[in-house]
């Protein structure tokens, strides 16, 4: 078997792990999977751990989340992606996730692609996520940006999805603000080592409806509302 066929059996493998999870794995979302090289995403070291399902070390203390968690944010049941969507993306990390959310919101060959601006507070991560970025081909479709995702990124805005990969205690303002009418935003949120993933959607300037997906452990969200 060549490599290229060894690596398409473990992702299926994989995608069929996820019924464990109980993900409702849409086509868009397997195409996604498939499409995008998580081993681009990781430490050289970790190369061959790119295909197992947990959260593997990056660069300044930081971590890729864990293939199923990623498939969560995804889904139609959290974020609900939709091709020409412009999303915000609060921890960039490695970029992986941000590619992934490219593949279902700019699809290659679609009339009317959205785009992802992922915010990253750690110099040295901006710069390995651009470079992860670059290399796999997703530099027109993502934008990695250097800051605080706190804050979020008002000059794109308003999103219709804002994702947040790190763990809050309080929902951050500004995030709420730059979410369009019936936009949802995605987030940890509680004490470190537990968070209830909350999903909120503005309803109005005024009026947000929440609900949770559920215990997660993520890293703290730094900065301003850290
Ligand atoms: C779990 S990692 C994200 C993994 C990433 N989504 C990926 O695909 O690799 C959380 C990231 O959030 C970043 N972070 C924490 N606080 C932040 C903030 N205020 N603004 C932007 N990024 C932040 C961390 O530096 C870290 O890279």
């Amino acid at each position: 078997m060549s490599i290229e066929e060894e690596l398409l059996k473990t992702k299926i493998d994989v995608l069929s792990r996820l019924r464990t999870h109980r993900i409702n794995v849409t086509e868009q979302m397997k195409q996604a999977f498939l499409n995008v090289p998580r081993e681009e995403f990781v430490l050289e070291k970790y190369k061959e751990r790119a295909y197992i399902d947990t959260p593997l070390p990056i660069l300044s203390g930081q971590t890729i989340s864990a293939i199923h968690m990623v498939m969560i944010y995804i889904s139609s049941s959290c974020s609900d992606p939709q091709i020409g969507n412009k999303i915000l993306e609060v921890g960039a990390g490695s970029g992986y996730n941000a590619a992934m959310f490219a593949e279902m919101v700019a699809p290659e060959g679609v009339d009317n692609p959205g785009h992802v601006y992922a915010v990253e507070i750690i110099p040295e991560l901006v710069e390995f996520a651009k470079n992860n970025i670059e290399r796999t081909g997703y530099s027109d479709r993502v934008t990695i940006i250097q800051g605080d995702g706190g804050i979020g990124h008002p000059s794109e805005g308003p999103y219709d999805i804002i994702s947040v990969a790190a763990a809050s205690k309080q929902i951050p303002p500004p995030l709420l603000e730059q979410l369009k009418i019936n936009g949802k935003l995605i987030i940890p949120v509680g004490r470190m080592f537990y968070q209830e993933l909350v999903i909120i959607e503005k309803k109005s300037e005024k009026d947000f409806n929440e609900r949770s997906m559920g215990g997660v452990a993520f890293v703290p969200l730094t900065g301003k509302y850290g």
